[in-house]
């Protein structure tokens, strides 16, 4: 079982190299398949979802080959199975990519029901309406959704909720419908910008995405493109907030900016020094840091991928923060470990109500999710003593080479998979 052991107290200083976006990269690979040329797509972060997502593309017949760490070519010419039920993909989310890349391009596509991290009831409703309104026919069925069209045809699709996934999904199967289609209020995060603008590379016809509005004229067919992923905008605010959570000196490089105004307005907002330049962001924490109140909210609010980073952070800041996700609803399981750590937190329903202490303790936690088991590292590096994270699987989804990245920043952070190891890895370090 492997675990990350870690001695927390070393400020962390340096910089950081920031991966391609995960959630652009699962949405652009699914897209991949939308063409019989073949795509070159770069900067693609090799990350346990992104693994199983291109597995399970070469199960039915896509040809997908890494010709770097990141950097992959696609070719979808010779997919001999429109039914995606392998055993990982029920594990990962955006499986349901392939939904609307195939319904879009095949007009019919199964693929088994998503899984993901369990932070809340995660419907697929507007995903389902969006196709249907484009007329397919979509049913649930022995573990699989069903979708099958005669023709698509562009419409005018108002989206209950704003939703990254259903806003993917229905664009790419409108891409390639009879006409126009018009989403209304469609998500705004940079991820979804980067599917469009990867599609529009293909020979789509898309407008607006960025906006609430997105404008699809569809066409007939797309074609071969190379395509850079965007970076990571929650990889770059974990570094940033494990900045912070250790009094460190951290530049993230190769990021955007902008994707990360959220995140550094509440990062100067509790008393750190940001610093920005064209792909650079550094984050000084030399000053105690300072309470404050969070809601998560759509892009270009404080994403809800962040809440548990910067709930971490706030425990450790002197006053009472209060921390609202108002995305998912039970997002907060992780704070039963913090509170093992000394943390003085009280959740109720969507908010958690803190009390900030002065350092956390370290104790033995297990990672109940993705963000939420990089959060409990950063607490682990903030912590006095030992601290052993659990569970580290789920990290793997979505950080590539979390451990090394932050052992390159100086902190005392090992994998190990066994009690000797654990033994070793603590001689080593007292
Ligand atoms: C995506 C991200 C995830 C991130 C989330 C919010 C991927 C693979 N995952 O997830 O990391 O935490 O965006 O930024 O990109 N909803 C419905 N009906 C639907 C779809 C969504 O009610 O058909 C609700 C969900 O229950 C949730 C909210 O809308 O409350 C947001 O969900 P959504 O944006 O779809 O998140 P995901 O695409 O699942």
């Amino acid at each position: 079982m492997e675990q990350y052991a870690i001695k927390g107290g070393n400020p962390l200083v340096g910089e950081v190299e920031i991966g391609g976006a995960k959630n652009a990269a699962l949405p652009i690979l699914a897209a991949s398949v939308m063409t019989d040329d073949t795509v070159y797509i770069d900067n693609m972060p090799d990350v346990r979802d992104t693994n199983v997502l291109i597995k399970a593309m070469q199960e039915i017949g896509v040809s997908i080959e890494r010709t770097g760490r990141h950097s992959v070519k696609i070719n979808a010419g010779q997919i001999n199975n429109l039914v995606v039920e392998n055993e990982s993909i029920k594990k990962i989310r955006a499986g349901y990519y392939l939904l609307g890349a195939m319904l879009g391009k095949y007009k019919h596509a199964e693929v088994a029901l998503p899984g993901g991290c369990d932070i809340g009831c995660r419907a697929i409703d507007q995903h389902i309406k969006g196709f249907k309104a484009l007329g397919a026919e979509v049913v649930i069925e022995n573990g699989l959704i069903k979708t099958r069209a005669e023709r698509l045809v562009g419409t005018h699709i108002y989206m209950d909720c704003v939703s990254v996934g259903a806003t993917i999904n229905v664009m790419m199967a409108a891409t390639l419908a009879e006409g126009k289609t018009i989403i209304e209020n469609a998500a705004k995060e940079p991820h979804v910008v980067d599917a469009a603008n990867f599609l529009n590379s293909m020979g789509a016809n898309i407008k607006g995405a960025g906006t609430d509005v997105i404008r699809i004229k569809g066409v007939a067919k797309l074609h071969g493109t190379e395509y850079t992923v965007i970076p990571d905008q929650i990889e770059a605010g974990t570094f940033m907030f494990a900045a912070a959570v250790t009094k460190g000196d951290v530049t993230v490089k190769n990021v955007i900016p902008k994707h990360l105004e959220s995140i550094s307005a509440k990062l100067i907002e509790i008393g750190c020094e940001i610093e920005e330049s064209d792909d650079c962001m550094r984050v000084v924490a030399s000053k105690p840091l300072k309470h404050t109140h969070v809601k998560t909210l759509p892009y270009p609010g404080f994403p809800t991928d962040m809440q548990p980073q910067i709930t971490v952070a706030l425990a450790i800041a002197g006053g009472t923060s209060i921390v609202t996700d108002t995305i998912f609803e039970n997002r907060f399981k992780y704070v039963d470990e913090l509170i093992r750590m000394g943390a003085n937190i009280k959740v109720e329903g969507t908010t958690a109500i803190i009390e900030g202490i002065k350092r956390f303790s370290g104790a033995n936690l297990f990672a109940p999710d993705l963000r939420a088991g990089a959060a409990l590292v950063l607490a682990g590096l903030s912590a006095e003593d030992f601290t052993t994270v659990d569970d580290i699987h789920y990290i793997a989804r979505g950080y590539e080479d979390f451990h090394l990245k932050l052992q390159s920043l100086g902190a005392q952070i090992e994998l190990v998979s066994s009690e000797r190891d654990l033994q070793k890895f603590k001689l080593k370090i007292s």
